[in-house]
């Protein structure tokens, strides 16, 4: 007897939909798992699990047969705080998923461009000066804030280009080559020790504008800070007011509290402002389907959903 094929809805905004849904077909077919991958369009499929980025409101309230959600990014703080989203529906996100190498790669170009005046050639701005001077002195140190998946692998990268490297995380955390600080008693020594801040933090209840004004003071004047993890961790206002004192020496953010960044927003138009849109660490399809077909054949052999990778813990976040 054929099994009943499972069905999977796929509902995402600002992504489109029909690659996806190829691939996710091309993913399941390859396994050979009866599974029909349908686009939500807001009458009910009957899905059993729900593939997602930024779902509309409806998707919870039209499906009440979902078992569990699959996020198609690393970051779960848009999905959890949709207030139709069941208490006790359970969450999966990406993790990693090929995300990370292009993050670490996205900063250290601007580690490159930072510590070795990049920005001082081509285009307009180009010099004929073959002279100028090189940094040979010791590379400063880069500190970067959260080592989980997409941190730890940003950390290791610097570490390869022989950046002094420290990390923070909320628990304590090993990585080969860098100092970690944790929690809140680690955090003013980590911040007093690092010359190029990394954020790579995601956002929940605990770094929810994590980085005010008195937390950027800790760094040391001139500080630079690039961040990929989440807008709302920085409180903006006081990072443009840090940036006008000359606490920060600059700002290169790919992440932004309300995204897309409104056009009037004074980051687009800073001098020492990087503006980039949300492109660090665009979700690469091949591994993200694995993860998620993965995942699924994992549920269909009655694994426990908690322990997939990427379960997401509602009390903690992420
Ligand atoms: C991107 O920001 C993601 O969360 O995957």
């Amino acid at each position: 007897m054929t099994q009943p094929a499972t069905t999977i809805a796929v509902a995402l905004t600002r992504m489109t939909t029909d690659p996806w849904l190829r691939a996710f077909r091309e993913g399941f077919a390859a396994i050979g798992l009866p599974v029909d991958v349908l686009p939500f369009t807001g009458t009910a499929l009957r899905a059993r699990f729900a593939i997602v980025w930024l779902p509309p409101e409806d998707l919870f309230k039209v499906e009440r047969d979902l078992q569990v959600v699959f996020n198609l990014g690393a970051g779960v703080e848009g999905l959890l705080a949709m207030p139709g989203l069941p208490a006790q529906l359970p969450v999966v996100r990406l993790v990693d998923a090929g995300m990370a190498p292009k993050m670490a790669e996205y900063v250290c170009f601007h580690l490159a461009r930072l510590t070795r005046g990049l920005d001082r050639f081509g285009g307009a701005q180009g010099t004929p000066d073959w002279n100028v001077d090189r940094p040979r002195g010791a590379p400063p140190t880069v500190g970067v804030m959260g080592l989980g998946a997409i941190g730890s692998v940003i950390a290791q990268a610097a570490v390869r280009f022989d950046y002094p490297v420290v990390g923070w995380s909320r628990t304590p955390r090993a990585i080969e080559g860098v100092r970690a600080y944790a929690g809140a008693a680690g955090l003013d020594e980590f911040l007093a020790a690092t010359r190029i801040l990394v954020d790579a933090l995601p956002l929940t209840s605990d770094t929810a504008n994590l980085l005010d004004r008195a937390r950027l003071q800790r760094l040391p004047r001139g500080a630079h800070l690039i961040n990929v993890g989440r807008g709302g961790t920085i409180v903006d206002d006081d990072l443009l007011a840090a940036l006008d004192a000359g606490e920060l020496g600059s700002a290169v953010l790919d992440v932004f509290r309300t995204e897309p960044l409104p056009e009037n927003h004074p980051f687009w138009r800073h001098p020492r402002v990087t503006v980039t849109p949300h492109l660090s660490g665009p979700t690469p399809r091949r591994p993200a389907v694995r993860q998620i077909v993965d995942a699924i054949v994992r549920l269909q052999h009655g694994e426990r959903v908690q322990d997939l990778p990427g379960w997401v813990d509602r009390a903690r976040g992420y």
